[in-house]
Formats: C-alpha cells, sequence, structure tokens
C-alpha cells in the first residue's frame, strides 16, 4: 500500500510536549509577527507585474487572493492549535494523509522557500540599485550586472542579478553564523514598513495627481485573462497571492502562544486583514496617481510581465513613467508625483525590511530540510549541526547557493509565481488534513476550531486550485516537473530510509533540542 504509512499523531505530539515552550506570546506580538513576514516583496515591487496583467483591477485582485489566504490561514489556525510541532503543513499531511503525499508537500514547500527567497531578493536589488546605488551614491550599475538574461522587464542586456546573488548569500551567512531575528528587530521593521505604506496611502490619496478618471477601465484584461495566460483580475490575484504568503509563521508559533484558542486565530486572521486593507489602498493610490493601464500587445492583451516584448515598450519615452514598467513601483509613485524625497526613504525602507523577510523565508526552508531528514525521508548529514553556531549549516549553504543562482538569473515575477504553485499545493493539503484529522481523530481537542470547517475547508482548496490554474503556464508546470523529481528521490530513496518505514515512530529530539525552536516573537525566528 502506498498511502498507509501515516504517522501517529502521539507520537508526534509528544515532540511538543517534551519542548514545552514557554508559553510568552499574545496577540499583538503574533500579529506583528506575520505583518513582518508578510509585508514584503509582493507589494514593494509585484504591484508593477499586478497591474500589467490586470490594471486598475489589481485591487480586486488582492480582495481575491487576500480571501483565499483567510480561508487558508483558519485551517491552519486549527491544525497548529492541535499540533503545535515544527514542519507545518508537511507534518500536518503526515498525520493525517500519510509518507507519501506528505513527502509531496514537503518537497513543495521546499519550492516555495527557496524560490521565495530568491523572489525578495531580486525585488530588494530594485530598491538597493535604484534607490541606493543611484540614488543617494550616484553609481550607475551596467545593465548587466543588475538583471538576470532572463529577467528582461526593464533591463535588457542582463546577464546576471549580483546584488539579489550578494544578498542571499549575506542572509544565508547570516542563518549560518546563528542570527536570529530578535522580537525587537521585527517589531522595529514591522514599524518601518507600516509607516512607509501609510505615508504611500496618504500622500496618493491627498495629492492633486489622483483622479478617479484614472480607474477606468477598471478591468481592461477582463477578469478572466485565459487558462495559462496569467493575465486578467484573477490572473494577477494568482501572483500577488504572493504579497500574503509568510503568514503560516504565525501558526508555527503556537506553542508558544498564551490562551492559543483566542490569539493564534488572532495573530493569522489579524494580520492577514491588516495586509489586505493595505494593499488594497495602496493599489488604489498606485492607480489613482499614475494610472495603472497595461502595455497592450497587437493582440490587445496585456504583454507578459518578464517579457522581451514588454521591456522594449517600457524603453520608450511615452511608457517612461508607467506603473507597469517601475523595478521599485511605490518608490517610483512618490518621486513621479513629486515627493522625491519620501520615495526615496520609501526606498530605504525596502531596502531595510525586505531582506528579513528573506531571513524567514530561508529559515523556514532549513526547517522543513531539518524536520525531514529527521523522519529519515532526507539524509541526516544534510542536517548536521554546525558545532560553534548550532545550526544546520550544511543544508543552510546548500539552500542559499540555489536561492543565490535563483535570484542571479530570474525575473522577480516567475520566481514568485513558481513559489506560489507550491504554496497553494501546501496550503489545500492543509485543507485536507484538516477534513481527514476532523474525521479521523474527531476528539482530540483543538484549541482553536474552525467554525464552518466543512463549508472553510472546501473553500479553501477550491481557491487555490482555482488560483494555481489562474498561474501563466510556465509555473503550472514547475509544480509537477518538480515533483515528478521529488518522486523519484521518494522512491529511490527516502521510502528505504524513513524511520516510520523502519518502524521508529518515537521521535528524534536530540537534534531539534539542540537546534531550539526558533520563533520571531520570542527572540527567534520561525518557519512557515
Ligand atoms: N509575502 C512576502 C513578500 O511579499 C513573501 O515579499
Amino acid at each position: 500500500m502506498l498511502l498507509d504509512r501515516v504517522k501517529p499523531l502521539d507520537a508526534i505530539l509528544a515532540t511538543a510536549e517534551r519542548k514545552s515552550l514557554h508559553r510568552s506570546l499574545g496577540a499583538v506580538q503574533l500579529t506583528l509577527l506575520g505583518i513582518g513576514s508578510v509585508i514584503g516583496t509582493g507589494i514593494f515591487v509585484l504591484t508593477a507585474s499586478g497591474a500589467q496583467k490586470a490594471g486598475p483591477g489589481l485591487m480586486l485582485a488582492f480582495i481575491i487572493a487576500g480571501a483565499v489566504c483567510v480561508v487558508a490561514a483558519l485551517c491552519y489556525a486549527e491544525i497548529a492549535s492541535m499540533i503545535p510541532v515544527a514542519g507545518s503543513a508537511y507534518t500536518y499531511s503526515y498525520a493525517s494523509v500519510g509518507e507519501l503525499l506528505a513527502w509531496t508537500v514537503g518537497w513543495a514547500l521546499i519550492m516555495e522557500y527557496a524560490i521565495a527567497a530568491a523572489a525578495v531578493s531580486v525585488g530588494w536589488s530594485g530598491y538597493f540599485t535604484g534607490t541606493i546605488l543611484e540614488g543617494f551614491l550616484h553609481i550607475d550599475l551596467p545593465a548587466w550586472l543588475r538583471a538576470g538574461p532572463l529577467a528582461l522587464g526593464g533591463a535588457e542586456g542582463g546577464l546576471i542579478n549580483l546584488p539579489a546573488m550578494v544578498i542571499a548569500l549575506l542572509v544565508t551567512w547570516l542563518l549560518i553564523v546563528g542570527t536570529s531575528e530578535s522580537a525587537k528587530v521585527n517589531a522595529v521593521l514591522v514599524a518601518i514598513k507600516i509607516v512607509a505604506l501609510t505615508l504611500f496611502i496618504a500622500l496618493t490619496f491627498t495629492s492633486s495627481e489622483f483622479s478617479a478618471e484614472r480607474f477606468n477601465p477598471f478591468l481592461p484584461a477582463g477578469v478572466f485573462g485565459g487558462f495559462g495566460t496569467g493575465v486578467g483580475a484573477v490572473g494577477a490575484a494568482a501572483t500577488i497571492f504572493f504579497a500574503y504568503v509568510g503568514f503560516d509563521s504565525v501558526s508555527t508559533a503556537a506553542e508558544e502562544t498564551k490562551n492559543p484558542q483566542r490569539n493564534v486565530p488572532i495573530g493569522l486572521i489579524g494580520s492577514l486583514l491588516i495586509c489586505t486593507v493595505f494593499y488594497i489602498l495602496v493599489a488604489a493610490g498606485a492607480v489613482g496617481t499614475l494610472g495603472g493601464q497595461p502595455i497592450m500587445g497587437a493582440d490587445g492583451t496585456p504583454l507578459a510581465a518578464g517579457s522581451a516584448e514588454l521591456a522594449r515598450q517600457c524603453a520608450m519615452p511615452e511608457y517612461q513613467e508607467a506603473l507597469v514598467c517601475s523595478n521599485e513601483a511605490l518608490a517610483h509613485v512618490l518621486r513621479t508625483i513629486g515627493f522625491g524625497s519620501i520615495g526615496n526613504m520609501l526606498g530605504v525602507a525596502a531596502f531595510l525590511a525586505l531582506p528579513s523577510v528573506i531571513l524567514v523565508l530561508l529559515y523556514g526552508q532549513t526547517r522543513i530540510f531539518f524536520v525531514m531528514s529527521r523522519d529519515g525521508l532526507l539524509p541526516e548529514k544534510l542536517s548536521t549541526v554546525h558545532p560553534k553556531y548550532k545550526t544546520p549549516y550544511i543544508v543552510t549553504a546548500i539552500t542559499g547557493v540555489l536561492v543565490a543562482v535563483g535570484a542571479a538569473f530570474f525575473p522577480v515575477g516567475q520566481l514568485a509565481d513558481i513559489s506560489n504553485a507550491g504554496t497553494l499545493y501546501a496550503f489545500m493539503w492543509v485543507a485536507i488534513a484538516l477534513l481527514v484529522l476532523r474525521k479521523k481523530d474527531a476528539h482530540r481537542p483543538r484549541h482553536f476550531r474552525v467554525p464552518g470547517a466543512m463549508i472553510v475547508a472546501p473553500l479553501t482548496i477550491a481557491g487555490c486550485v482555482f488560483l494555481f490554474f489562474n498561474l501563466p503556464t510556465m509555473a503550472m508546470l514547475f509544480l509537477p516537473i518538480w515533483g515528478a523529481i521529488g518522486l523519484v528521490i521518494y522512491f529511490g530513496y527516502s521510502r528505504r530510509t524513513s524511520h516510520l518505514g523502519l518502524g521508529h515512530v518515537e521521535v528524534h529530539e536530540t537534534e531539534i533540542d539542540t537546534l531550539e525552536p526558533d520563533l520571531p516573537g520570542s527572540g527567534h525566528h520561525g518557519e512557515g
């Protein structure tokens, strides 16, 4: 039987009991934790590709993607309150639908986190090059050093995105030497991001450039742009979904939360709702002042974000100021409407805050790797803990190099789309795990129960499938290809070495104890 290896929940929970973390986090800290991991490249950079896909309908895209995340967050909240251990969606699947499917979820999560970290690195690079190098230091980085060969959007002649590569390696090094983001640093960075976005909204909405006319036509590419095209409001929603990724880090803090029944759902839903409101207002401010109409191709549909043709159009004088052509969308809007210095300050805010998003994502990736190797599904050697720094340095270094390569050569939009494919797959399995556990383990105490789970979980599954099938074809295809590679490894290696398969259901705690469950709100950072 392929689906018979289900990890007993009691064995998983033994882990949590032995760790018995101090419950110190409250609702506010959890919400800050969520906002800290969520606001990043999605809003600061992808607003441009979102507008290229949907025009002013970008606002609708934020609502659609936010709605899918809210129902998914409810599912996370229930399972996290029931299984508050490391490993997130991978662990939940192991306990409900078994090892094979859990492997595919863990494998997809690796894709989610690593590729998302690469995407945020590229987003950071846009602000670093534009605001810091050009704006403040007057250094003009040659085109071949500021974008990969595939990143044609606005940077023809790119060869390698050097700043993106360097920041990915730098953050990797910080993780190896054991840097963890403290709750204080997180709170400061959240404040910087919130102030930057609030200023953006206030200045754009009160600007004399703001005009309702600019929202017309609201849906230049329609609601559905067509299968595989990734355009239209839902195509943009599938991309901009990236702006919400990371809220799941709140669920992993369940074990450290005071009164988790109340606080975990507040933290999850609270951070998501706050971000959604900010995102919609920011999109409205950007479109209302600068306009956000896509650049259309000869066939009357928007040119693909990141395509050579769009790059050519963006180089034309008439599109110099277009929102859809900018690598630093929000700073660009403020500069263009006459707030040069505040635009630069917003650029500095992104420059300061985005690396912490990379850190949380990279950390999450190594953590999933770690849990999978603890279960015997990946070579334990990979998770060897550094004698001095006490971090899993081998897996961190391998991940960091791969992330740096992705960041060096690929455009931000494509990386985000691919990452989204993996995330949507994992979210879907969290909803399925919820339904399976409600049936299989109906009486186990849950600190939080999703109201109307029989509606919320199927809605989550439907929402994830729906967004997945509105991604561009390339991103959709990446998941099955990546999955096939994963299955070859599973059947060629992991199935034989699995601790559960070998009959060891006992949870090994020595290594995880050495690593300590790092959670942002508690002075560390956490995985999603
Ligand atoms: N949600 C995170 C971002 O937008 C990943 O950068």
